[in-house]
C-alpha cells in the first residue's frame, strides 16, 4: 500500500494451534490504542453475526462429526465472504486499521496442502468469497507442531471441550506447518514468517518494528 493511499491497512495473523496468535494480536492492539489508533478485530472463522453461527457449526456442533472437505471448505469461505463485504472492506474504506485473527492463507493451507483439496479449486473459492483485497502484511508464528500442541494441552481448563480441527492427529498440523511455510515462499513480499518459539516481548516488537518499517506514515506514533 503506498504511504499516501486512504485505503485503511490490514494485517492478518496465521499459524498453527497453539502458536501464540491471540497474545500477539493483544499486545499489537495495546500498542496501536497507545499511539490513537482504533483497530477493528475480526475473526476466521466468525466475526460477524452470520460467521459466528458457521463457526459453531464448523467447531463444536454435535453434528459436525461427518463434515467432508468440500462442505468445510465452503463454510469457512462462507464466513469470509460475510466478514468482507460486512465488517473488512468498510473499515478499510474508513482508512482504518483491520487486524483479522486468520484470513484466507488458513484456507489455502488447512484445506489445500493438509485435507488435500486440489490448490486450483481452493484458490478459486478463495477469490470468489474473498474478493481480491489481500492483506497489506501477513504475520506467521511458526512453532514446532509438539510444542503447539503441549501449549494448548498446558492452558486447557479440564471443562474444555475442543474443537473438530484440534482432533487431528499432529501428521495434520505437521502438513499444516509445512504449508504455511511454502505460502510464505510464495507471497514473500506479504508474508512475514516470525519464530514463535521466541518471548513474546521480543516477537511483539518485530511486529511493531516490521509495521513501521511498512507505513512510516501510519505506524510512526507506535513505540517500538
Ligand atoms: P482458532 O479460531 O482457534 O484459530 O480456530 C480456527 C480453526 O479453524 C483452526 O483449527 C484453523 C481452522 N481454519 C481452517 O481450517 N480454515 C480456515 O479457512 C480458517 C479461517 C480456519
Amino acid at each position: 500500500m503506498s504511504e499516501a493511499s486512504q485505503t485503511g491497512f490490514f494485517i492478518s495473523f496465521e499459524g498453527s494451534e497453539g502458536c501464540g496468535k491471540s497474545t500477539q494480536i493483544r499486545h499489537l492492539i495495546e500498542s496501536l490504542r497507545d499511539a490513537g489508533h482504533e483497530p477493528l478485530l475480526v475473526r476466521e472463522p466468525g466475526g460477524t453475526p452470520i460467521g459466528e453461527h458457521i463457526r459453531h457449526l464448523l467447531q463444536h456442533s454435535p453434528d459436525n462429526g461427518a463434515m467432508t472437505p468440500e462442505a468445510e471448505l465452503l463454510l469457512f469461505a462462507a464466513s469470509r465472504a460475510q466478514l468482507v463485504r460486512e465488517k473488512i472492506l468498510p473499515a478499510l474504506a474508513a482508512a482504518r486499521i483491520v487486524i483479522s485473527d486468520r484470513f484466507l492463507d488458513s484456507t489455502t493451507v488447512y484445506q489445500g496442502v493438509a485435507r488435500k483439496i486440489p490448490a486450483a479449486t481452493v484458490e478459486s473459492i478463495n477469490r470468489f468469497a474473498a474478493g481480491s483485497r489481500r492483506p497489506d502484511v501477513t504475520f506467521l508464528l511458526d512453532l514446532d507442531c509438539t510444542e503447539g500442541f503441549a501449549r494448548l494441552r498446558e492452558r486447557a481448563h479440564p471443562d474444555d471441550k475442543r474443537d473438530r480441527m484440534e482432533e487431528e492427529p499432529l501428521a495434520f498440523y505437521e502438513a499444516v506447518r509445512h504449508g504455511y511455510l511454502a505460502a510464505a515462499q510464495a507471497h514473500p513480499d506479504r508474508i512475514r514468517v516470525l519464530d514463535a518459539a521466541k518471548p513474546q516481548a521480543e516477537i511483539a516488537r518485530a511486529i511493531r518494528a516490521e509495521l513501521q518499517k511498512r507505513s512510516h506514515v501510519l505506524f510512526q506514533g507506535i513505540r517500538l
